[in-house]
């Protein structure tokens, strides 16, 4: 199965939670837990915590994101960050396009298409989230949803960058609700996106692509959702706050 191409990636988004020194110690009870993870392990700080995860997580195969960047790399914009500072102190990883960035912070298709440049550009490794409201899953529209946004995203990505991106199909009535997919429409989703990938940039380099599944993912209901066949892993909210769950979560990935 294609599966095999892919190593599955179980991603912590700490969201606007945790001091550097929760930080800190998180990753300290974490370590001997993940360690041997047959996944990839990555965990999405503050922009303020980076440091200070960096710090805890080094020599561990543990590795740290941020939540957001901007997509120019300087200039005036106060209170943003730029994909080059997230790549000089370290870190490899940065989600864009989140449902809250989106919802909350004004970001367009368009501005999630430039930030994935961005973070590109940087040399980072991308978390491109995408997800449908619950009216559009109503009015099936999800795919199309689903596509457009991935679509425009991934406009001028070459198909070598392709190797430094990962999905995250995030339906956003399922984030932070306790609500999930079932593990039927989650894979039905992720595999309309893996099609998409192979009209865009052939079948070979879709099946390398690791898509993740996110909302309301946890430790009871991981396994059942990480064994379909296009589903590669999982963006953790809530769940990523608490070491043991976090790690469980890791586990059923193995
Ligand atoms: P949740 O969040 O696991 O708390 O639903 C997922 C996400 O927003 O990435």
């Amino acid at each position: 199965m294609n599966k095999q191409l892919r190593t599955p990636v179980i991603a912590g988004n700490w969201k606007m939670n945790l001091t550097p020194d929760q930080a800190a110690a998180l990753i300290g009870e974490l370590k001997p837990l993940v360690a041997n993870a047959d996944c990839g392990v990555v965990l999405c700080a503050p922009f303020v915590d980076l440091a200070a995860a960096l710090e805890a997580a080094a020599g561990s195969n543990i590795q740290i994101g941020a939540q957001n960047c901007h997509w120019a790399a300087d200039g005036a914009f106060t209170g943003e960050v730029s994909a080059p500072m997230l790549k000089a102190v370290g870190v490899a990883y940065v989600i864009v396009g989140h449902s809250e960035r989106r919802t909350l912070f004004g970001d367009s298709n368009e501005t999630v298409r430039q930030r994935t440049r961005a973070a590109l550009d940087a040399g980072l490794t991308v978390i491109l989230c995408v997800g449908e409201y619950l009216e559009q899953r109503q009015q099936n529209i999800t795919v199309e949803v689903v596509r457009t946004q991935t679509k425009i995203a991934l406009a001028g990505v070459t198909a070598e960058e392709l190797g430094r991106v990962i999905i995250a199909y995030e339906p956003v009535w399922a984030i932070g609700t306790g609500l999930t997919a079932t593990a039927e429409q989650a894979n039905e989703v992720n595999r309309a996106i893996r099609d998409l990938l192979a009209e865009l940039y052939g079948r070979d380099a879709a099946d390398r692509v690791v898509i993740q599944y996110g909302g309301s993912m946890n430790a009871a209901n991981a396994a059942e959702l990480l064994a379909q066949p296009d589903v590669d892993g999982g963006l953790i909210g809530g769940a990523s706050l608490k070491a043991a769950d976090f790690a469980a979560i890791v586990r059923a990935a193995g």
